[in-house]
Formats: C-alpha cells, sequence, structure tokens
C-alpha cells in the first residue's frame, strides 16, 4: 500500500487535530487536541479563543501524528484539510498549514468539506462498507440524509431548515444549567428521567418529506421549561431532557424510516458528534433490524470532530483529480 499515506488536518471548531490515513481507510495515527475545557466556562466554542489555541498546538500535533504513524513527510501522498463548514478563523490556521506544508514539500492540497469527512469516519473502522447506503450525519452545525449510490456521488433528501440536530442538544442543555457540550449532558441526565412524560410537537413539513426542523422542539422545550417553574417552582431537567430527547430520536427515526421506503437499501451509515448517542444508536438499529438492514457508525474517537475522516475523505478525492490550488479559502457556509 506505498504512495497512499494522506496527511489529514482539522481545525474547523474546537479541536485541534492532525492524522495520517493509509488508503482512505487505515488509520496510521489520530491525534485531537481538545479545547473542551477551554470554553467550558463561557457555555460554548469562543471564535477567536479556539483560532489563537489552533495557532498554539497545531504544529505539535501535525509533529505528533507523523511520530506515531512512523513516517516523514518524505513519505505523504498528499495534503487534506478541511475547508469548510466551521469558524472563519479557525479553519484558516489548518488551511495556512496545510498550503505552506504543501507547497514546500511539492505535495498536492486536498480542500475538504468537514461534512464529508463525517461520512467517510464510518469507513475507517468498516473498510469493507461500499455503497448502496443511506447516510444520516447529525452534528453540532448539519443534519443530512443523504443517498449514496457510489463513493463520490451523492444524493443529498433532506437537511435540516434551522438548528442542526446537535445544536438543539447544546442550546436545550444550556438553557436547563446542564452544561457544555449539551450532547453528552442530555445523553447522561436522561438516563435518570422519564422519556414519556411530556410529549413535544413535531414540525409537518409538508412536501419535504425528508427535511429537518429542530427549532420548534427547542422553543417548546423553553417554554415548558418556563411555564413548569412559575408554577410548581422547579424543573424536572431530567425528565424534560428525556422527554426532548426522545423526540429528536422520533424525527430522525421516521425520516429514515421514509428514505429506506423511497430507496431500499440494507446498510445505513451514521456520523456526526450526536452519533455518539447510545439511545439513537439503540433505537435506529433496532428499527433498522426489523427491517432486514445494518446500522454502521464510528467509534467515539471518529464521531466526534478528528483529522482522521478528513485524510480518508481526502484520499477518494484525490484519487478522483479533485484537488485544490493554493488559492484554497476557507467557506464557513459551505454545504454538502
Ligand atoms: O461533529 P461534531 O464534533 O462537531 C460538528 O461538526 O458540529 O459534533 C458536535 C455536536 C455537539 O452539538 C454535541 O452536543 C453533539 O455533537 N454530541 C452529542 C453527543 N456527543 C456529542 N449529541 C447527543 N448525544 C451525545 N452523546
Ligand atoms: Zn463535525
Amino acid at each position: 500500500m506505498a504512495g497512499d499515506l494522506i496527511l489529514g488536518i482539522e481545525t474547523s471548531c474546537d479541536e485541534t487535530s492532525a492524522a495520517v490515513v493509509a488508503g482512505g481507510r487505515y488509520v496510521k495515527s489520530n491525534i485531537i487536541a481538545s479545547q473542551i475545557n477551554l470554553h467550558r466556562e463561557f457555555g460554548g466554542v469562543v471564535p477567536e479563543l479556539a483560532s489563537r489555541k489552533h495557532l498554539e498546538l497545531l504544529d505539535r500535533v501535525i509533529k505528533r501524528a507523523l511520530e506515531k504513524a512512523e513516517v516523514d513527510f518524505s513519505d505523504l501522498s498528499g495534503i487534506a484539510v478541511t475547508y469548510g463548514p466551521g469558524l472563519v478563523g479557525s479553519l484558516l490556521i489548518g488551511i495556512v498549514a496545510a498550503k505552506t506544508l504543501s507547497w514546500a514539500l511539492g505535495l498536492p492540497l486536498i480542500g475538504v468539506n468537514h461534512i464529508l469527512g463525517h461520512i467517510y469516519s464510518n469507513l475507517l473502522e468498516h473498510p469493507e462498507l461500499e455503497p448502496p447506503l443511506l447516510c444520516l450525519t447529525v452534528s453540532g452545525g448539519h443534519t443530512d440524509l443523504l443517498y449514496t449510490e457510489e463513493w463520490g456521488k451523492y444524493e443529498i433528501l433532506g437537511r435540516t431548515r434551522d438548528d442542526a440536530a446537535g445544536e438543539s442538544f447544546d442550546k436545550v442543555a444550556r438553557f436547563l444549567g446542564l452544561g457544555y457540550p449539551g450532547g453528552p449532558a442530555i445523553e447522561r441526565i436522561s438516563e435518570t428521567g422519564d422519556a414519556e412524560r411530556f410529549s413535544f410537537p413535531i414540525a409537518d413539513l409538508g412536501e419535504d418529506r425528508f427535511g429537518f426542523s429542530f427549532s420548534g422542539l427547542k422553543t417548546a422545550v423553553i417554554n415548558l421549561a418556563h411555564n413548569l417553574e412559575q408554577k410548581e417552582g422547579r424543573v424536572p431537567e431530567a425528565d424534560i431532557a428525556a422527554s426532548f430527547q426522545k423526540t429528536v430520536v422520533d424525527i430522525l427515526l421516521e425520516k429514515v424510516e421514509r428514505a429506506l421506503n423511497d430507496f431500499p437499501v440494507d446498510k445505513v451509515l451514521l456520523a456526526g458528534g450526536v452519533a455518539a448517542n447510545k439511545y439513537l444508536r439503540g433505537r435506529l438499529g433496532k428499527m433498522l433490524r426489523e427491517r432486514g438492514a445494518n446500522l454502521y457508525y464510528p467509534s467515539l474517537e471518529y464521531c466526534t470532530d478528528n483529522a482522521a475522516m478528513i485524510a480518508g475523505a481526502g484520499y477518494f478525492l484525490l484519487n478522483q483529480g479533485k484537488t485544490s490550488s493554493l488559492d484554497l479559502d476557507a467557506n464557513p457556509r459551505l454545504q454538502l
């Protein structure tokens, strides 16, 4: 497997990460320096702090990724970097580093869409995976349901019109005072809550059969908590969190089930930070098993932001001739 080592760089949000991946599927190293503790006291990511921290850490993170993979720059075939979506200042740190390496080493530069990276993260642990398949990407910034007939070709069936699934976890957690990041906090407290206690409205999106909307749900949760606090003097956080989590999963499952009716595949991929949610995995896995399909998801390390998934996607883009020029710029609102 010579000549197919890609260095991946990911700095789109609050993880500084570099990885070396062979053949798009085999992880040689994946170094992640998380900034969660830096941002926790502010209840969310502070963009200016994030980019400064990326600048401080990236050199060392890249060096460690090469050391751990036991390779030199001269062994690489390309430099893949996230160029969007994400925080513009943070993206730029990774992009400048990648361009510098590409120019100095004479290696192809591969700009990678972060969401494409999340989708490919599944291949890192299931290298045998082959389309056709459906993929549900649920992260802090995105909720996309897509159909893939062959690697590199996607049909976007639906996406969110407002908040992303992870964003709704973060906002509800913040409102309930559960801390940051919100997804793991909601999942944890939900274990002690009654998910059937409250029912929340699910938006009817009419013709947009595979679309998502989470902002009405978030508002309903906040209104309920306000009302209960006024009436009863306390907020039953665990029951609200569990009922909210159940509703998010109901919404996601309904759309996947609908997509399976139109695209009867036997493989469904989960990707993005929310794919770490065990309750979601459990219910989606059960529904799919009943329909004779299998669920695939990455392990925790590859669910949330990491550079291995960027190197993985970068390999496939390189093979399709989709490289970038040194004019590559950050695109904070990039879509698939
Ligand atoms: O993919 P990711 O690391 O960053 C983005 O690309 O956005 O996803 C982060 C999102 C956050 O909204 C976080 O609250 C959510 O993933 N998340 C979870 C869980 N772990 C992370 N949501 C629900 N349950 C979890 N266990
Ligand atoms: Zn992400």
